[in-house]
């Protein structure tokens, strides 16, 4: 199944964790008044549901039974993906598992494209940001961006995130998780991180928020012109 609208103004922003993708998506969306949809909320919330049911993300029923409890849920709060559970780093393994297993990536598909198809009502367009929006959720995306940054200062930004948020983590333990969870995400069959073949690459290693968000805005100036 490909987008059926080329048209409509979609951004796709794809990275490795902690790679700056979801500031510079959340800033970019303001800056542009589009909708925002952080895919990777979608795979916490399966993981979260799948361990506090005492499953196994890694089980294939466990993780599509998560799949359903999230789908239900979600027709009645999507406050839920704001959950400031999800952001902690035992979920974010544990999205990575299930992010894994083609199916869950099959059931959560429709959510992303409606999303994208159909943003919110009064916003421009739509910017999803997650490992494969722009090689398979939005393959026609006006502007794909593919936002990197080098593993130890990525690192050190996700461990500054979860300090913040109250979360006691140490700088090494975030780095293992991290090196666990890219080798995971990019060595897996079903929709490997990888930039898109026509993705813009971004590395933000040297770059604060404000020099991303300019750089994007003239891409996006470019690609809506
Ligand atoms: O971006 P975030 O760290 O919240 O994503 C959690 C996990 O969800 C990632 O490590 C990845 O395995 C998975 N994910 C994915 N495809 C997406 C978004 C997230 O596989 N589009």
């Amino acid at each position: 199944m490909t987008m059926s609208s080329s048209n409509s103004k979609i951004i796709a922003i794809d990275g490795p964790a902690a790679s700056g993708k979801g500031t510079l998506a959340r800033a970019l969306a303001d800056a542009l008044d589009f909708a925002y949809m952080d895919t990777g909320a979608l795979y916490r919330a399966v993981g979260f549901e799948v361990l506090f049911a005492g499953g196994n993300p890694e089980s294939e029923s466990d993780a599509l039974h998560g799949c359903n409890i999230l789908s239900q849920k979600l027709n009645s709060d999507d406050t839920i993906l704001s959950n400031p559970d999800l952001r902690n780093d035992k979920i974010g393994n544990a999205a990575s598992k299930v992010a894994a297993i083609q199916s869950v990536r099959d059931a959560l598909l429709d959510i992303q494209r409606n999303f994208a198809k159909n943003p919110a009502i009064g916003k421009a367009g739509a910017i999803l940001d997650g490992r494969d929006i722009g090689t398979v959720v939005c393959p026609r995306a006006s502007l794909k961006l593919y936002i990197t940054a080098n593993m130890e200062i990525r690192a050190k930004r996700r461990m500054k995130e979860l300090q913040s948020k109250g979360f006691g983590v140490t700088y090494k333990a975030v780095l293992e998780d991290m090196r666990v969870r890219d080798a995971r995400d990019k060595g897996r069959k079903a929709a490997p991180l990888m930039p898109s073949g026509d993705a813009i690459v971004i590395d933000t290693s040297d770059l604060s928020q404000g020099q991303m968000l300019e750089k994007a805005l003239e891409y996006a100036k470019k690609a809506f012109s």
